[in-house]
């Protein structure tokens, strides 16, 4: 493989590792919020994440390419407000969608028909992320100041399924 094409896939494995970080923290901020449906939300969100960096790990393995885990950076530990981590993820997530295109432009660029074919698997997946941010951001901006509005959003989030 290209090397810049094996540096941009390590880059991107670490990406999705510190977005598992941001979502664990955002977890751990709100069960100390007592908002325990939220925090499941993102728990759930985190292990996705993780799912992410493991699928370009065995990808990279699979092709006999080095690995590189890098230092990841400390993730945000406080938000002024629900509708701060509901934007922060939104944004998190629009920022990898943009990062993922551009391995997808480059992968192209070099003609490596099978990073070709693991991008077309994370763009698919990355429909469905933007589209769960969007729709997070919707609801706590319509409950926005609505402590009841919370309770009920918080009950909601909390039937998430794996
Ligand atoms: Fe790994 Fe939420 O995208």
């Amino acid at each position: 493989m290209e090397t810049r094409l094996v540096e941009e896939l390590n880059k991107q494995l670490n990406r999705e590792l510190y977005n598992a970080l941001l979502y664990l923290s955002m977890a751990a901020y709100l069960d100390y919020k007592n908002l325990p449906g939220f925090a499941k939300y993102f728990k759930i969100q985190a292990k996705e994440e993780i799912e992410h960096a493991m699928k370009i790990y065995d990808f990279l393995n699979d092709r006999g390419q080095r690995i590189i885990i890098e230092g990841i950076p400390k993730p945000k530990q406080e938000w002024d407000s629900v509708l701060e981590i509901a934007e922060d993820f939104y944004k998190a997530e629009v920022e990898n969608s943009k990062a993922l295109y551009r391995i997808d432009d480059l992968a192209k660029e070099l003609n490596d028909k099978p990073v070709q074919h693991l991008m077309r698997w994370f763009v698919e997946e990355q429909i469905e992320e933007e589209k769960i941010a969007s729709d997070l951001l919707a609801k706590v901006k319509m409950i926005r100041n609505s402590p009841q509005g919370l309770y009920m959003l918080d009950k909601e989030l909390g039937q998430r399924e794996e």
